[in-house]
């Protein structure tokens, strides 16, 4: 087929555009970053969703025979995956973050492992400190890549911690059977152990821009560990603070950690509210159900930003509740996690 070039715009959610050229063969993603445009991406496979983009004109599709995670009725409504995507035409793309985001690439680091730490009967706290010599920087949200020593495979988490706790990064890892990163945290995890981590990736991350806007937060599981870092970053900004609903839970009680530190929080802040729910074995002071259903009429208001973590489904009955509640689905961001054995 004769290649065709066409035009494709970008525009950023602070106003800034940019446009380049792009044949119809080649991966926007591939021209956009040729073109030196500061675009998120990580996999540049489909996979990982970074490089996610809405096409707001002209015409851009999957390239044929790749498989992305973007669910049909998201392909229709004009989401794209910009490194499968190839234009068809002249088009143009909105991206939900700014255009200086992408600019803080991502960076390989060694850390220190400080301590490893088990805080329910199937999540371990990982507290890691980087080498001397070596940073990086990340938003609350964005998750990093670790080598799994003695395994040859890479794991992803996003930590718990804030970058005003650099050099220490703090990470909830779930344990999962057969698990390469529980296995080395649960039989030969020591302290000094050296660890190779690379990052920040990702596109979920606090929005400078609506820290004034009610939050919400739903987390599932070890999907809480973002939402600690962005609750952290809201914590330590100058101003006022935000009202911030906070709805955690696990499937039951002896699954659930990190209650002190919410407690805490509450304490820092007064405007945090805190809901913890169980879908099993409810104990007094914990909610029967999931962290969906303790999202209430009356939650929601039309400015509400909300930010959802877990596996897909609590996502996506996360997103069609705060919908039904009144929340604009274009402040709705969301990290699905993919246990990988
Ligand atoms: S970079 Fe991962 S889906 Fe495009």
């Amino acid at each position: 087929m004769k290649e065709q070039m066409h035009q494709v715009t970008l525009n950023f959610a602070d106003g800034v555009s940019r446009s380049f050229s792009v044949t119809s063969q080649n991966s926007i993603l591939d021209a956009a970053l040729q073109a030196e445009i500061p675009l998120l991406y990580q996999c540049r496979s489909g996979s990982c969703s970074s490089c996610i983009a809405q096409l707001s004109e002209g015409d851009a599709v999957t390239r044929q025979g790749a498989s992305s995670t973007l669910l049909a009725s998201e392909y229709a409504a004009g989401q794209r995956l910009l490194c499968l995507c190839q234009a068809q035409s002249d088009c143009t793309f909105e991206l939900g973050y700014g255009s200086e985001v992408g600019s803080s690439t991502a960076r390989e680091v060694n850390v220190f492992v400080d301590s490893v730490e088990r805080i329910a009967s199937n999540v371990m706290r990982l507290v890691v400190e980087l080498a001397d010599g070596d940073w990086l920087d990340f938003r609350p949200g964005q998750f990093m890549q670790i080598d799994v020593p003695g395994y040859g495979a890479v794991r992803s988490y996003s930590p718990s911690s804030t970058a005003v706790d650099l050099p220490k990064m703090e990470f909830l890892v779930r344990l999962l059977p057969g698990g390469a990163m529980s296995g080395y945290l649960e039989e030969r995890a020591a302290s000094e152990d050296v660890l190779t981590l690379s990052g920040p990736y990702g596109a979920f991350f606090l929005r400078e821009e609506k820290r004034r806007a009610p939050h919400i937060f739903v987390a599932g599981g070890t999907g809480l560990a973002p939402i600690l870092s962005m609750i952290d970053a809201l914590r330590q900004g100058s101003g006022r603070k935000p009202p911030m609903l906070l709805s955690f839970g696990c499937a039951v009680p002896d699954a659930l950690f990190c209650l002190d530190g919410i407690e805490l929080r509450q304490q820092w802040l007064p405007s945090l509210e805190a809901r913890i729910c169980v879908d099993r074995e409810p104990r007094e002071g914990l909610l029967h159900g999931s962290p969906v259903s303790a999202l209430r009429e009356g939650d929601v208001s039309a400015e509400t930003v909300a930010y959802l973590c877990g596996p897909q489904p609590m996502i996506n009955a996360a997103t069609a509740r705060l919908i039904e509640l009144g929340a604009d689905p274009a402040n709705i961001f969301a990290e699905q996690f993919v246990p990988s054995n």
